[in-house]
């Protein structure tokens, strides 16, 4: 192990407290993109694994899922509460199995039950409801007087009350379902925290409700998601109870966090950024330019990890068989050989290829929806934002998995 490229001892590009950091975050990126592609990490309080930072390198992993799989490291979790929740779940997802843990064949079962809700007619029969969620959370604004926190008042309530609209949960669930999702997802940040660090509690409480939802919609099922999901089958049977809680997890959780994420992010990018702001609000052609740009940019997901099943090559190094690699998506999505001039936030680059999405089988199922949650909010928004300005201080979420500004304070002026 010893002649393998390590990590230098100054450099962290992994510790949830550096993602509060952006701007040492994406130097460190910076100089490993270009003298150091593929690291070897052996660092508390995580198992070894492997740094990859390049696009063209998330890519070619992504696209290889024979050899690189998801299960069963898919990221980094600190050792000891690994093992604790091995010995106490008996797996290290709290015996969650979603299709982001799965592979094939099962992982293309899995995401069939799910998929069409979320692209074509599915999504068009949602885009409705997106519209006037977006219009709704504008008025808020409006009504709040001139200035607000955008996270908290804004950009956690909108893509979950999308969520919760897909799933056909009442409007009233959201501040329940919100509590937990930041405790799972948000749980490595102090301020989100619960009793335990890594969110295994919050995951069982929350299976107590979902499981609930599961038994009510496979009693009297409807129109939705979470009945689809409850009443589905799996090679001619139906769905086991705890495969549909991980799935109503993961649609929770998935397309919750990482799109406020990307409104919030989006909303600092244009304050700090007038001149593209002037410029979609000249051009609203621009709009899903515009959202590719913000989901680029922010980057709400930070890193997926993979486990190599046969020694692979690259960089002149051997990534053995059983070792993990951890793709930065953040860095990938910086990467200048990518996309010229990276650093500038700009609405009318071409942005084909970025890795906010992810590539490969497991690219994001909820990419479109995301997207139109976008472009319907800042559609809508920056017509009538006639002057937006930071009013506080905006803080990140301390998070290496999934972040964006757990606060973001704003004076503006809408008509
Ligand atoms: C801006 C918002 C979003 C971002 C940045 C994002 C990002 C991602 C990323 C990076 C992945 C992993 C891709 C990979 O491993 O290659 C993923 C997977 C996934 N996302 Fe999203 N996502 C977003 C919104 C959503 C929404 C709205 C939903 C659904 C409601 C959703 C549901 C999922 C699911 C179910 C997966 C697992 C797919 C699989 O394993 O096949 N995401 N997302």
């Amino acid at each position: 192990m010893s002649n393998r490229p390590g990590l230098p001892a100054d450099i962290d590009i992994f510790s949830p407290p550096r993602y509060a950091d952006e701007a040492s975050l994406f130097r460190d990126f910076a100089y490993l993109r270009q003298y150091l592609p593929l690291a070897w990490v052996e660092r508390e309080p995580y198992q070894p694994f492997w740094t990859v930072v390049r696009s063209a390198d998330i890519k070619a992993i992504e696209k290889d899922h024979e050899t690189f799989i998801n299960a069963p490291r898919l990221t980094l979790l600190p050792k000891q509460v690994e093992a604790a929740t091995i010995q106490a779940y008996g797996t290290r997802t709290a015996g969650v199995r979603a299709i982001i843990d799965m592979d094939l064949p099962d992982h293309r079962k899995y995401r069939d039950v799910a998929s069409r809700w979320f692209i074509g007619a599915g999504l068009r029969k949602l885009m409705p409801r997106v519209d006037q969620l977006a219009e709704r959370f504008i008025d808020e604004m409006v009504a709040k007087g001139g200035e607000c926190d955008f996270a908290t008042d804004v950009a956690v309530w909108y893509p979950l009350q999308v969520i919760a609209s897909m799933l056909g949960l009442p409007e009233t669930e959201a501040p329940y379902i919100l509590r937990m999702t930041q405790q799972l997802l948000g749980a490595q940040d102090p301020d989100l925290q619960r009793s335990d660090q890594y969110g295994a509690d919050a995951y069982v409480e929350f299976s107590g409700y979902l499981g609930k939802l599961l038994a009510e919609r496979r009693a009297n099922p409807g129109d939705d998601l979470a009945s689809a999901i409850a009443n589905a089958e799996i090679d001619g049977s139906p769905i086991g109870m705890v495969d549909a809680l991980s799935y109503y997890l993961i649609a929770i959780t998935a397309g919750h966090d990482t799109t406020s994420g990307a409104i919030t992010g989006g909303m600092h990018a244009f304050i700090q950024n007038p001149g593209e702001m002037a410029k979609l609000r000249a051009r609203p052609e621009l709009t899903r330019s515009a959202s590719n740009e913000i989901c680029r940019w922010v980057s709400p997901v930070k890193h997926f990890m993979r486990t190599a099943t046969r020694d692979f090559e690259l960089h002149g190094q051997t990534i053995q068989a059983g070792e993990a690699v951890a793709l930065f998506f953040p860095s990938g999505n910086r990467d200048e050989t990518a996309f010229p001039d990276p650093d500038r936030f700009d609405i009318e680059r071409n942005t084909e290829g970025h890795l906010a999405f992810g590539y490969g089988i497991h690219a994001c199922v909820g990419r479109q929806l995301a997207l139109a949650e976008l472009d319907a909010f800042f559609g809508k928004l920056i017509p009538r934002l006639q002057k937006v300005e930071f009013a506080g201080e905006a803080r990140l979420i301390q998070s290496n998995l999934v972040g964006g500004y757990k606060n973001l304070p704003i004076r503006y002026t809408i008509a």
